[in-house]
């Protein structure tokens, strides 16, 4: 049986990032889907105040993530590699189910598989922006028309919304996959505990070349 090792592969700043922006876009989805009349939980102004607070978090939240990403180093993460795409998505619909080994190994430096370098670098480059952007659009719309300042007011509010809706929709079916994605772990709860303590239990041979220490200021 080979060994395992208990490395450290999420930060501090990455596992609050990740689990703050989970919990801001659900509760985005959730008063944004109040506006829309598709629910109905917290009353429609209600739902529009929250979200308005919510979306300036997240945008915050967004700033303090970037300047992470490039202090840190950590964008590299996201740069797909293509030679092991087609194996890891062959994984993913026939191997696991028959038990087949991870065509690729995780460590501190290359935490990501590269379906999951290509699919995140989609939810920053495309999701992120698409939803952002109209968000704002929306939020400044009546300022921007009634000053007559930007072209921006020319286009209908209803294409604004319909754009945010259709990232709204895109973004939950990202979660959704997401989250069963984070059960094809060792177990079912593996990777959703690393992401809770930051730990991880890797086979040895991956571990050797992955253990960072916490002290290490250029790992912070
Ligand atoms: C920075 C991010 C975001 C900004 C700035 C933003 C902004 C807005 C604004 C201004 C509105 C119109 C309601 C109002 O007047 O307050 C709205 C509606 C909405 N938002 Fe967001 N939002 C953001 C993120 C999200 C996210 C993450 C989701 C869902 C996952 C979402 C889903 C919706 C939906 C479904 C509506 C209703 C659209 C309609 O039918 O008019 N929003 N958003």
């Amino acid at each position: 049986m080979t060994a395992m090792q208990k490395v450290y592969i999420y930060k501090q700043f990455e596992r609050f990032w990740h689990w703050t922006q989970a919990i801001l876009i659900l509760f985005l989805a959730m008063t944004g889907f109040e506006v829309h009349d598709s629910i109905h939980l917290f009353g429609y102004e209600n739902a529009v105040v929250y979200h308005r607070i919510a979306a300036w978090m997240l945008l915050g939240l967004i700033v303090f993530s970037v300047f992470w990403h490039i202090t840190t180093g950590e964008w590299r993460q996201y740069i797909p590699s293509f030679s092991k795409l087609s194996a890891q998505i062959h994984y993913y619909t026939f191997g696991m189910f028959k038990g087949e080994p991870h065509p690729t190994h995780k460590t501190a430096r290359n935490k990501l598989n590269p379906l999951q370098a290509v699919t995140y670098l989609g939810f920053k480059l495309v999701m992120a922006p698409l939803i952002v952007v109209t968000g704002m659009v929306y939020m400044f719309y009546r300022t921007i028309d009634a000053n007559d300042m930007v072209v921006v007011s020319e286009i209908p509010l209803e294409w604004i919304a319909w754009l945010h809706t259709f990232g709204a929709y895109l973004l939950l079916m990202f979660v959704i996959i997401h989250v069963y994605m984070t059960t094809t772990g060792s177990t079912p709860l593996t990777n959703i505990k690393a992401m809770l303590t930051g730990y991880e239990e890797l086979e040895d041979t991956e571990a050797s070349h992955s253990v960072i220490k916490k002290e290490d200021p250029h790992e912070a």
